[in-house]
């Protein structure tokens, strides 16, 4: 399937509201719409697999099936070499906070993690509270050009880094971290590498197997499935850990992190996702060629309307867009913006009355709000592309957007 033909397939975005007129997704970053193959998939296993796991029965050996198909399609996404390197959680936050609490187990006072101004929350607050037990958290700064300070690195790793706590992409601002770089420069002092890959993963292909990290998350629901997280544990990793655990509980990987019953339904669904974006590749003999090929085509079409939007953006007086630009640089199709003179929640609700959905505030980013100073102003607003998203909904919002900043410039002095 071409990209252009995928919005199709998603109802909620093809269903006119109440009033007539169809809904403009642009939220992506905080979730992403979700296709019927999805919902099929879900309400599939509670019509016909609905148990519990490891039973003598015949929906039990289903849903143990259900649980193994998705392991298998979450390696196929990421390009793991096995599904006993994919564990399930609730969702990536959850996943995060059990992990650092095991990697916690094998540190000592004085040891070294280290996190950036630029991450989400979900991968700060995790390895922040480790302070409480003399572990030192640093941090790489942030440049006002929205990247994240690549001199910082040298002087700030050391052999008392034991963690890189690095995300692949900012939420907020849509910058690619030099993850492949940033690997090496971790191999040099011996430190493991943990990627936050929620807000690269619907945009850009992800190799596991060539980047190396000894963990990757991410959440289903950001690219068009449930809301489950996924974690990537590079082989021997998760075994040497400290996980909390019931004492029933299979002590090896996958399952040792796995606590409690998984959400099966969901996970039929996480399967049904990564189907649905191997369908919209069109090269490649098996499913991992076929979702590398969709997500370079999806890369594509969203750097393409991004690149649109973000001169548009840039010709409307008084709307400041954050963060680095669309250019050929790596870029994921996240564009952050102030109005002068609008309160961020504001333009969220004007757009939102023209049925154009977009999120403000500070996106659980608050190293990036606070760079900027940008509480007042009640942070930004983000629009988010997906690939649902056409060339005519970016010139509506830029229509609307233009009239805000219009009106709001005409009442300052
Ligand atoms: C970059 C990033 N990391 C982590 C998270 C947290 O993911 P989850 O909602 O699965 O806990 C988010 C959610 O928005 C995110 O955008």
């Amino acid at each position: 399937m071409d990209i252009a033909d995928c919005r199709e397939f998603f109802p909620s975005v093809t269903t006119p509201l109440p009033g007539g007129r169809l809904p403009i997704y642009l939220d992506g970053p905080g979730g992403s719409q979700v296709p019927a193959s999805v919902v099929t998939a879900m309400t599939g296993y509670y019509l016909s697999s609905n148990a519990n796991t490891h039973g003598a029965f015949w929906t039990s050996r289903l849903t143990d099936r259900t649980i193994t198909e998705a392991r298998l399609a979450a390696a196929d996404f990421l390009g793991a070499s096995s599904p006993e390197t994919i564990s399930f959680g609730q969702n990536m936050t959850t996943l995060n906070f059990l992990l650092s609490e095991a990697i916690a187990g094998t540190l000592k006072p004085g040891d070294e993690i280290v996190v950036t101004e630029l991450d989400h929350e979900a991968n700060v607050a995790p390895w922040l509270r480790l302070q409480d037990r003399g572990i030192r958290v640093r941090q790489i700064p942030l440049r006002d050009d929205g990247r994240l300070d690549s001199d910082a690195w040298a002087h700030t790793l050391s052999s008392r880094t034991k963690l890189v706590a690095l995300g692949w992409a900012s939420n907020a601002l849509g910058t690619v971290n030099p993850v492949a770089e940033i690997r090496q420069w971790t191999r040099q002092v011996g430190a493991w590498l943990l990627i936050d890959a929620v807000h690269w993963a619907p945009h850009g292909p992800i190799d596991v197997g060539a980047l190396e990290p000894d963990f990757l998350l991410c959440s289903s629901y950001k690219f068009f499935g449930p809301h489950v997280g996924i974690l990537y544990s590079a082989p021997g990793r998760l075994e040497a850990l400290p996980t909390l655990r019931v004492r029933t509980q299979n002590p090896h990987p996958p399952y040792r992190i796995e606590t409690g019953t998984l959400n099966h339904a969901a996970l039929a669904g996480v399967t049904g996702a990564i189907n649905f974006i191997a369908a919209c590749g069109q090269a490649g003999e098996t499913r991992r060629d076929r979702l590398q090929d969709a997500m370079k085509r999806i890369y594509a079409y969203e750097h393409r309307l991004v690149a649109d939007l973000y001169q548009e953006l840039l010709n409307i007086p008084g709307i400041r867009v954050y963060g680095p630009p669309v250019d050929d640089n790596p870029r994921t199709p996240t564009l952050s913006f102030t109005v002068d003179g609008c309160h961020s929640a504001e333009v969220a609700s004007l757009l939102a009355a023209e049925d154009i959905y977009v999120w403000d505030g500070d996106f659980y980013a608050l190293g990036v709000l606070t760079h900027y100073g940008l509480q007042d102003q009640g942070g930004l607003v983000r629009i988010g592309l997906a690939p649902y998203n056409t060339a005519e909904e970016i010139t509506r919002t830029v229509e609307v957007l233009a009239q805000i900043a219009s009106a709001r410039g005409s009442k300052r002095p």
